[in-house]
């Protein structure tokens, strides 16, 4: 079958074999069918690139379901399967009025797949609500239970993508939110601004989801609209070294700091400085309001995608010296 539907790059790559499962025991018996060792495990398909067919079985993972496991008066522990679309499960939250997720709105895929990258936006990160997980083993199919500790969490980093890496398949994920006194974050620059622009003088979470929805609509493409997985690369760590001396030729290069040696910089503006922002190739290219996300404007093959990515490393290395990292997982 066509995996087009089953990833938000659009890209038209077939299947050998596929398979829906909608419970765990349903997994269980998938994992153990000893002809099908050749394995794609597939979420919401929002951070992978498809460059060939592909020739063994697709385990589509569609568990379900949303819980209150406990609470106390000021925290509430909300358990939400693999298989729930991520954005569904923060408008759950916020018509709860549960506090914790509200800057991760908007953000494409699923629950289960949500802690392999760590995903984060607009100053927080997944890590920062994130209980435990259950996880299947995909050697002797059972399940354990990852802590937040156990997992390793990173700028888009985690054990799933490290040591842990295709042994084991996440079905579910506790979160810990806030019932009351919850500390809104609205310190990144662009947040506030746009809450300005919608006058709100008293943030909520309500509103803080609409500041953020606002303004990711107004840079990200709609995968339903245009193919696309986000942030294509990581936001590159270099020495400070190295940073200064470009600093001081491109004077308004833009830096977070990460620790006492370290500073981040924008992939988006160092790919829109290598000239790249908004560049088409016949059905797929940069897009122009985001110079971190490659998009698919139509059919496009994901190995085309693959060969622009490459193009922009080896010219944003040539430029700067620094090599940008794929974040999306090439297949
Ligand atoms: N910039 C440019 N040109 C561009 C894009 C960005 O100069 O084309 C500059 C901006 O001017 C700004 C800086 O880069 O100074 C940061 O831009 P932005 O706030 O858009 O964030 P980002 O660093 O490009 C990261 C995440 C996004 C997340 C936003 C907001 C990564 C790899 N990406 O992007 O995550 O939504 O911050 O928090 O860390 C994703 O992972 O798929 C994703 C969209």
């Amino acid at each position: 079958i066509s995996l087009k539907p089953f990833n938000t790059f659009g890209i038209n790559a077939m299947a050998k074999h596929f398979v829906s499962v909608n419970t765990v025991n349903e997994l269980q018996d998938v994992l153990a069918l000893k002809a099908y060792k050749n394995r794609l495990v597939l979420g919401g398909g929002s951070n992978m690139l498809l460059t060939q067919d592909f020739n063994g079985l697709v385990i589509h993972i569609n568990l379900k379901g949303i819980e209150i496991v406990s609470q106390t008066d000021d925290f509430v522990y909300v358990k939400a399967q693999a298989g729930e679309n991520w954005h569904n499960f923060v408008l759950w939250c916020i018509d709860n009025n549960f506090g914790g997720v509200e800057n991760l709105s908007l953000i494409p895929g699923n629950v289960g797949t949500s802690p392999i990258q760590n995903i984060g936006a607009y100053g927080v990160e997944l890590k920062d609500v994130f209980e435990s997980c259950e996880a299947i083993s995909v050697d002797n199919y059972e399940l354990k239970t990852f802590t937040n500790a156990n997992c390793n969490f990173g700028y888009r980093n985690s054990i799933f993508k490290q040591e842990a890496k295709g042994k084991y398949i996440i079905t579910s994920v506790v979160f810990k939110l806030s019932k009351q006194n919850h500390k809104l974050n609205v310190n990144y620059g662009t947040i506030a601004t746009e809450l300005e622009n919608m006058q709100v003088k008293t943030p909520t979470i309500k509103s803080i989801s609409k500041a953020v929805i606002a303004i990711r609509e107004s840079k990200l493409p709609n995968p339903k609209e245009i193919g696309n997985s986000g942030s294509f690369f990581k936001n590159p760590v270099i020495p400070k070294s190295h940073f200064k001396k470009l600093a001081a030729n491109f004077k308004n290069i833009p830096n977070y700091p990460v620790n006492e040696n370290e500073v981040k910089v924008p992939a988006g503006w160092l790919i829109e400085q290598a000239g790249f922002k908004g560049k088409r190739f016949n059905n797929y290219g940069v897009h122009a309001k985001q110079a971190l996300v490659l998009v698919n404007y139509s059919d496009a093959k994901g190995e085309d995608i693959l060969k622009l990515s490459k193009l922009i490393q080896e010219t944003v290395h040539r430029i700067f010296n620094i090599s940008i990292e794929a974040e999306v997982n090439i297949i």
